[in-house]
């Protein structure tokens, strides 16, 4: 239902295209159909995108002049706005009063991004990005709360790589896809939420400082850098666990008598055990990751409570590795073990399903 005055912006004839529905902005449209009335009643999510601080205001005060304003007072079901006005509009006293008078009744204000606005200025007040707003609504029709609003998260992601010469490096298989959705699921929470990422090739979350790193090093660097002021720290990344003792400047050439060149390797840093450490009180929550396959001495669970003891951390997602599972995949399955003795088997599902099940247990222990 567009407004009047949005149709300034984008016209009837666009939005019928597009949407192969007729258009219908006031109430005194197709009256014998009780428009005004029926399409709030049988909502199951309001959305209005971009609210401007005119509509919020309307909706404070429950004003109904038109097709929009009538559902929001008929409407049942949740009400999403995801504002979007120049940085002075936002901050008006007026604006946050509106604001905060329709939070206090449950719907939901998203916060406007921070970015370039209309015409040459920037600031806060440009409107979410479309898969912020996406993944916002789709939390709220699962019924999720924006249970980690006002949180810092720091997630890392992918794989390193420890390079022996400008050409050819060390790494592993690790996608980042589990990290990246973790940081998703985090955004969809309400949280600020900064992801180091090591050789990730996948799209950006929207909404996520993404931190770009490609050794151990860096990535140890910039994780304690963001878990400063974190409430959270999720080590998903597969760090290298040895890198080249010595980097060749220039690319190592084979030799004419056929025999290969010897690598030597040192160990790297225990990141995770390093922010266990560096960590004041209990803050933030640490939760680490465990490929683990099963042998001869002990099994998964096994193997992983001892690593779990051995990190420190206060959760670790334990998957089983054996045949072949988990890396690159799009789904995934997996335990998670607390310091706390508890143990939770995660059922196959997304990526993104895991990841609420991982911040549910995170929730549950901040403060
Ligand atoms: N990790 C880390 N720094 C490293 C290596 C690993 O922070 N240098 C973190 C990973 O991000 C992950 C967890 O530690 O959260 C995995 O532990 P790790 O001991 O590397 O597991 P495995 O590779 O399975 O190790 P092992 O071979 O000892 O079983």
């Amino acid at each position: 239902m567009p407004t009047e005055s949005s149709l300034n912006f984008v016209g009837t004839a666009t939005w019928e295209a597009l949407s192969g529905k007729p258009v219908q902005v006031g109430v005194f449209d197709n009256v014998d159909q009780v428009a005004h009335v029926r399409i709030g009643q049988s909502a199951d999510l309001v959305l209005v995108a971009p609210a401007t601080a005119n509509v919020l205001a309307k909706a404070a005060h429950g004003l109904a002049d038109d097709l929009l304003t009538n559902t929001l007072l008929t409407a049942r079901c949740p009400v999403m706005f995801a504002p979007a006005m120049h940085t002075e509009m936002w901050e008006n006293h007026a604006t946050q009063a509106n604001v905060e008078t329709l939070r206090s009744r449950g719907c939901i204000v998203l916060e406007p991004a921070v970015g370039r606005l209309t015409g040459v200025d920037t600031g806060k007040g440009r409107l979410p990005a479309p898969a912020e707003i996406y993944a916002a609504a789709i939390n709220v029709l699962e019924g999720r709360e924006r249970d980690l609003a006002g949180r810092h998260v720091v997630v890392s992601a992918g794989g390193t790589r420890e390079y022996l010469d400008p050409v050819r490096y060390l790494g592993n298989r690790s996608s980042g896809r589990q990290g990246f959705a973790l940081a998703e699921a985090a955004v969809a929470r309400g949280a600020r939420v900064t992801v180091v990422a090591a050789n990730v090739s996948l799209a950006r979350p929207a909404g996520v400082d993404v931190v770009d790193v490609v050794s151990t090093e860096k990535l140890r660097q910039q994780m304690h850098l963001a878990a400063v002021d974190a409430d959270a720290v999720v080590m998903a990344a597969a760090p290298a666990d040895f890198r080249p003792t010595e980097f060749v400047d220039a690319k190592i050439k084979k030799t004419a008598d056929g025999v290969a060149p010897q690598i030597h390797l040192v160990e790297n840093p225990d990141i995770l055990v390093e922010l266990v450490a560096a960590r004041t009180s209990r803050s933030p929550v640490i939760v680490g990751f465990a490929a683990e396959t099963g042998d001869a001495h002990a099994t998964v669970i096994e193997h992983a409570r001892a690593k779990l003891a051995r990190k420190g951390c206060d959760l670790l997602v334990v998957n089983d590795v054996s045949a072949g599972k988990v890396f690159g995949r799009e789904d995934n399955e997996a335990v998670l073990l607390g310091a706390d003795g508890t143990l939770e088997q995660f059922p196959l599902g997304s990526k993104s399903a895991l990841s609420h099940l991982i911040w549910d247990a995170v929730v549950q222990r901040l403060d």
